[in-house]
């Protein structure tokens, strides 16, 4: 399959490009690792008919071109090993937001690799593709992920719940999210690089 060039990032460590419907081994790969998929489904491996049959036709459901969306596997410029995925999807809640997300093979955890991908989109997501406001949730007590949004520029804006639809079999106190999110406008105080009309 060939790629979309406009849609291949590339940082310092890490190239980013769009998913394919041939990486279903890699994601089967990534949620087989019971820590990766703590805070996603108490730690329940995904099966791999269930990401032929679900998660990666409804992470492809999200996929456009312009402005982009969807899904990024990450592959390691030195070496070619694939890391994880990020992505940018429309938010659910919040209409008009897109929702920056994350998932790294736990080998590559504690490395920077997460928040350096995700200030990649970021930077493409306004500098480039022109989106207003950019957000993100998770589970409060998810520590690291919310280091990277922090490390990532994104500010703090509350506390939520999931719903029980969301996670089902989680207690209350379980579903406790935090979100975190960041405009178009207060990146550009930041780094003075985007062009907002
Ligand atoms: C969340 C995740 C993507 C982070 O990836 P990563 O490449 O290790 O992230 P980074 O190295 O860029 O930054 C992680 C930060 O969290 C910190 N951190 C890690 N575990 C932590 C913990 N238990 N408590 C507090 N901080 C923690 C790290 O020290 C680092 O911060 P620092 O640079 O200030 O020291 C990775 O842990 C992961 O894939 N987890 C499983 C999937 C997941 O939970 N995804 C997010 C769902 S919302």
């Amino acid at each position: 399959m060939s790629e979309r060039p406009e849609n291949v990032l590339v940082t310092e460590r890490i190239r980013l490009r769009r998913l394919n419907p041939a990486d279903a081994p890699l994601l089967h790969e990534l949620d087989s690792d019971p820590e990766v998929m703590r805070h996603i489904s108490k730690s329940v491996p995904t099966p791999f008919e269930k990401i032929l049959s679900e998660v990666l036709p409804r992470m492809l459901s999200w996929d456009r071109e312009s402005p982009p969306q969807g899904f990024w596997p990450a592959h390691l410029l030195a070496g070619g090993e694939f890391i994880g995925w990020f992505h940018l999807r429309p938010e659910k809640i919040s209409a008009g937001e897109m929702e920056l997300g994350y998932r790294l093979k736990r080998e590559y955890w504690g490395r920077g690799l997460a928040t350096e991908g995700t200030r990649a989109l970021i930077a493409a997501a306004f500098r480039d593709w022109g989106y207003p406001k950019l957000s993100a949730r998770t589970l409060v007590g998810n520590h690291a992920s919310r280091r990277v949004m922090e490390k990532a520029g994104l500010r703090f804006e509350g506390h939520f719940y999931w719903s029980q639809e969301a996670l089902p079999g989680w207690t209350e106190e379980e579903r406790q999210g935090v979100k975190y999110g960041l405009s178009a406008g207060e990146y550009q105080q930041v780094s003075g690089e985007v062009t907002v009309v």
